[in-house]
């Protein structure tokens, strides 16, 4: 265990940032991306006309940090996100970040904050968010030539208050998160400018997400809030097949996992009427793992879906994300070679 820990009440954390004690940062200039570089400083020096204060020429990733049952910190899939972060800078047209330096990258900067990643036992987890942005100095609309890709670490807790317990969410076809051709399926700053308002008008309601629907026809089930959804019924895992969805990587794993514990999976279109039939509803991503779902209000319709009236989340959900953290804090054998355990030295 690391010595000199700082002095925070681990179970206590929220989702939140806290400053550390480094960053790493590299610079793309001149056709080439420079060495990483470590900042003991929360501030960027930036041009007022870069990019990607005026063209949203930004992207960003989440992962997460975790010290295990066996006091080994484990990096879960770092290259999946890599690979995303590729996908994203291409479609803002960015310079792609090789996979490998990604990696150098998420190493050092745990390594550089080892005292923050929080004790086994306590819940909580080093959040990892690697960052890209255009930094030449434009007024044309036009991609940079230069670009900074800054990755910071900050300890959490979980995302939603309530941790692993069914929140309510509500439909409202009055608001899109991406548009059908746009920018969905990348890990995008505007996606997320985008739906602050339907988020914030969610939480005046008393919901903790709003859950979209396709943005084409509004017939279909889409992204909840900032993360997947998926659904349960008859022995089956099934969740959106969508081409606005951001492709969320604890969603694949529980696929895998969904399918080895004898589950059938299907990624396919879900109309919105088929949520009558699920047994299980939940959200899913990197902060939360899974967010079970007791309610869904349609603000449209008056029609309501309810999958919990006791307030405990589905048998599946629960194997599911019991598997998966297990899995994350080294309880459970990680079959998939999805866990990288970092040489602390
Ligand atoms: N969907 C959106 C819009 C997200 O922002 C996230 C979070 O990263 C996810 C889904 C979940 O993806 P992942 O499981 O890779 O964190
Ligand atoms: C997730 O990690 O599940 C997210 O939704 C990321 C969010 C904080 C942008």
């Amino acid at each position: 265990m690391e010595k000199n820990q700082p002095d925070l009440n681990w179970e206590d954390l929220t989702f939140s940032y806290m400053p550390t004690d480094y960053n790493v940062r590299c610079t793309y200039r001149d056709g080439a991306w420079g060495p990483i570089e470590v900042s003991d400083s929360p501030e960027v020096n930036l041009s007022i006309a870069a990019t990607c204060l005026h063209y949203g020429q930004e992207s960003f990733e989440g992962l997460k940090a975790y010290r295990g049952k066996d006091g080994k910190v484990r990096i879960f899939r770092m290259e999946e996100n890599a690979k995303r972060f590729i996908r994203s800078a291409e479609g803002t047209m960015m310079q792609p970040m090789p996979v490998e330096l990604f990696c150098e990258m998420v190493r050092k900067v745990v390594k550089l904050n080892l005292r923050f990643v929080p004790p086994y036992g306590t819940g909580a987890s080093l959040y990892i968010r690697p960052l890209e942005i255009g930094i030449t100095a434009r007024v044309g609309v036009k991609p940079a030539t230069e670009y900074m890709v800054i990755m910071l670490v900050t300890p959490v807790g979980p995302y939603f208050k309530t941790g692993f317990k069914p929140m309510r969410v509500c439909i409202s076809r009055d608001y899109d998160r991406v548009a059908p051709k746009g920018t969905g399926s990348i890990k995008v700053g505007g996606n997320y400018g985008a739906s602050l308002v339907a988020g914030e008008k969610a939480h005046d309601l008393g919901y903790a997400s709003l859950l979209y629907l396709d943005p084409k026809e509004k017939k279909y089930v889409d992204e909840c809030g900032a993360a997947n959804f998926f659904g349960v019924k008859d022995g089956t895992y099934v969740t959106p097949a969508s081409p606005s969805i951001l492709p969320s990587i604890t969603n694949l794993s529980l696929r895998q996992l969904a399918e080895d514990m004898g589950l059938k999976v299907e990624q396919r279109h879900i109309p919105v009427e088929e949520l009558s039939t699920f047994e299980e509803a939940s959200a899913c991503g990197t902060a939360a793992v899974c967010s079970p779902i007791a309610e869904i209000d349609d603000l449209d319709t008056g029609a309501k879906y309810v999958y919990t009236t006791t307030g405990e989340p589905g048998p599946v959900t629960t194997a599911l994300y019991n598997k998966l953290r297990g899995i994350q804090w080294g309880e459970e054998p990680d079959e998939h070679g999805w866990c990288e355990i970092l040489e602390e030295d």
